[in-house]
């Protein structure tokens, strides 16, 4: 089957020879990243995983975002007890250790958790109107999927500090020149780019690419599993807050938040 089905995402294993393709597909919601999608996308990925005819993923969204976060709607409700039961992490800890390279073919909103999906990937291509950020200090939490983390080792610390504090995007353009992606190209070339490093990519050797990037990433990640753990119990905290309530409450009714530090 070359088109598996699945609800918010669409998956082709053969988009070219060794390179497939998974499109996050909730357009209407900016592919928001709910509880579903993201255990579609673990699915997939660990299929893909297995797939030998496969060499290289290319993870996208369309044109106006790759992803503009973590699905508020899903989550305004909860609080820290309910999230540490639902344990999201664990489906975004198996994306992590995919053994393939994975791809980010990103447009429009990289936001929140779809920033930190983008990060989790290997490398990511980007087109001109991309834009990065994690808005989650607005909505009264903060990054809870490695934002903190990955963020701070891509661009450094006092980037990093201010997009976190004040939630700021930053353009494709700002995020190639602090080495947050790989390239930047036209708004129409974005996934075509992805998919000729794809390509250079899937002419090598399986193994020797597989054995590559697990030593890449262990030289990221030395020291990120405290960090991710310490980032995680944060994350939940915030929704012990009233401050979380009311800011998710504010971006669902398209108000202004009103936070008293509670
Ligand atoms: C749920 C979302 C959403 C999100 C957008 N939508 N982002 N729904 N969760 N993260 C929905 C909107 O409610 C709206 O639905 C539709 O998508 C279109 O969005 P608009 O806001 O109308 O579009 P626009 O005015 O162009 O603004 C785009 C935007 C804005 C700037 C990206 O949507 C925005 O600020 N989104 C939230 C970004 C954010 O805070 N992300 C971090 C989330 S927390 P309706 O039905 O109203 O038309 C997070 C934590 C991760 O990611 C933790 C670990 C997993």
């Amino acid at each position: 089957m070359t088109h598996m089905e699945y609800q918010f995402i669409l998956v082709e294993p053969a988009f070219q020879k060794h390179i497939a393709l998974i499109r996050l597909n909730r357009p209407k919601e900016l592919n928001a990243l709910n509880l579903q999608l993201m255990l579609e996308l673990k699915q997939a990925l660990a299929n893909l995983d297995q797939n030998e005819e496969v060499r290289c993923i290319i993870i996208t969204g369309n044109e106006q975002a790759f992803a503009a976060g973590a699905d508020i709607k899903q989550m305004e409700s909860k609080n820290s007890i309910d999230l540490l039961k639902i344990d999201q992490f664990e489906t975004w800890d198996q994306i992590r250790k995919t053994k393939k390279p994975i791809i980010a073919a990103v447009s429009g909103f990289a936001l929140g958790g779809g920033c930190e999906l983008a990060m989790t990937c290997d490398m990511i291509i980007a087109s001109e109107s991309a834009k990065f950020g994690q808005p989650e200090i607005k909505i009264g939490i903060m990054p809870g999927a490695g934002g903190t983390q990955r963020l701070t080792r891509a661009v450094g610390k006092a980037m990093a500090m201010e997009m976190v504090l004040t939630g700021k995007f930053i353009g494709a353009e700002e995020a190639k020149n602090r080495g947050l992606i790989n390239k930047v190209v036209p708004d129409e070339l974005y996934l075509d780019e992805a998919v000729k490093l794809a390509k250079e990519i899937a002419q090598m050797s399986p193994v020797a690419i597989q054995l590559a990037k697990e030593s890449v990433l262990k030289a990221f990640e030395s020291g990120l599993q405290e960090g991710l753990y310490f980032e995680r119990k944060n994350f939940y905290l915030t929704f012990a807050s009233e401050d979380q309530k009311e800011g998710m409450n504010a971006f669902v009714e398209k108000r202004k938040p009103n936070f008293k530090g509670n």
